[in-house]
This record gives C-alpha cells, structure tokens and sequence, in this order.
C-alpha cells in the first residue's frame, strides 16, 4: 500500500514585489487504486503542486507525507530509493534522453533498476494503446510532440512505479489519443492498483477520473 499526502503545504517564491504565492494551505492525497485529477488553468501552481508530490522541489512550509512518513524524516539516500522505486514522472519536459532511441530509453531503466519492471507482455500491450511501436528506432528529436508525450507515458510506466505522476500528459494530443490516455490512466490505477495523479489544464480527461480537484491561483478544492 503505497499513499502519497500533503498536509497544509505552501510555496512561495521570491521575495517583496517579486513575491508569489504559487500554493495556499494545500491538503491532498493520491491513493493506490485512483485516478485523481486536478484541474487548472495556466500559472495555477498546477507543476509547483506535482512537483512537490514527487519531491522534485520542497515546499516552504507543510508536510509531504509518503506512507505517511513525513519524507523530511527520511535520509536523501533512502528518499532517493523510495522514489526510484516508487515514484514515475510523466514531465512536461518529458525528460527522455536525447542520444538514445526510444527502445534505450527503456533499456536505460532495465540498467537503473534491475527488477519489477513491466512484464514484456505488459509493456506490448502499452505499446499498442500507446501506438508507439513504429517509434521504437527513433530518436527523440525525430518526434512529434503528440508522439514524445506517448513515449515520455510508456517510459513512466515502465518501472511500474506505485504512484504515477502526470504533468499535462495530453496537452500535444488529439481527442481520439486523448480517450486512449484517459482510459489507460483510470486502467492503471485500477487494474494495477497505482495512484496516478495528473494535473492539467485539459477537461477532456474528467470523466475518466475518479476524484477531480480544481486549482485556482494556488488554492486547492475537491469538486468530486
Ligand atoms: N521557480 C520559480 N520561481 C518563481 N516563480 C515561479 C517558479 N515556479 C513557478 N513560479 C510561479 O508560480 C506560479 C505557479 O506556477 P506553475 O506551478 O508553473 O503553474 P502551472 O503549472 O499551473 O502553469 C506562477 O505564477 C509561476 O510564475
Ligand atoms: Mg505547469
């Protein structure tokens, strides 16, 4: 069981008129078996929110609580594993590796981690939904950014992390990929039993979630 909590969190950046408060007294969990949303228009806090979920970035004050150990408690080194081995980024930067074909890219995580990744049936079959097999020898630049972004999905969801983090997964995509994306989310968190959570600014991805929260200038409330 792997729970992922944040407890009275703000960030503020900068300082005297540069100040911005990007998050407000935020409370939130992702639990395993759900696919939670959280909408927001642009400049929202929408990355801030993820990003401190993941523990990309530390919060200015509040807990993050991962299996309801607050992570300030953990040593870097141990941190670091948890999130390797528990924690998939999609990222609006969709950090792949620039000099490696797609299929490295997941040959890259066999090297990082070992074991428990996907099973080659498994990852066949994301492949299909994601309809990324024809991609498989080509190098990043040589995609779209509809193609990048199903590659970053497949290459998040390759380690089989517990907890899926998604920052505007489908921003490049058409409202068919869309429906493929949304469905193969609330798919993972149910079939599989991970947490996926997935900000964006995108409604069409509603009806396939089953909590939805909005973010407006930084503050955080539960529509379902
Ligand atoms: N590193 C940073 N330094 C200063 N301001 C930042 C930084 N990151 C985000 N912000 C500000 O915080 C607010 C929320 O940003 P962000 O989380 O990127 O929103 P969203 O992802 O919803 O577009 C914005 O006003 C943004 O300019
Ligand atoms: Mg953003």
């Amino acid at each position: 069981m792997t729970s992922l909590k944040l407890e009275n969190i703000s960030k503020v950046f900068g300082a005297g008129s540069n100040r911005v408060t990007a998050l407000s007294d935020i409370e939130f969990e992702a639990k395993n078996g759900e696919f939670t949303l959280i909408i927001g228009p642009s400049g929202s806090g929408k990355s801030t929110l993820l990003t401190i979920l993941g523990g990309l970035q530390t919060p200015t004050s509040g807990k993050v609580l991962l299996n309801d150990q607050n992570v300030e408690n953990y040593t870097p080194k141990k941190l670091e594993y948890l999130r390797l081995k528990n924690i998939g980024f999609v990222l609006q930067s969709y950090n792949l590796v620039p000099y490696l074909t797609v299929q490295q890219q997941f040959d890259l995580v066999t090297k990082v981690k070992a074991t428990n990744n996907m099973s080659s049936s498994s990852f066949d079959t994301v492949i299909d939904q994601l309809d990324i097999r024809s991609l498989l020898h080509k190098y990043p630049n040589e995609l779209s950014g509809g193609q990048t972004q199903r590659v970053a999905i497949a290459r998040a969801m390759y380690p089989n992390p517990s907890i899926i983090l998604a920052d505007e997964p489908t921003a490049a995509l058409d409202s068919s990929r869309v429906i493929k994306v949304g469905e193969m989310l609330h798919d993972i968190a149910h079939a599989q039993n991970k947490a996926v959570v997935t900000v964006t600014h995108d409604q069409r991805l509603i009806d396939y979630a089953d909590h939805v929260y909005e973010l407006v200038d930084g503050i955080l409330s539960q529509q379902k």
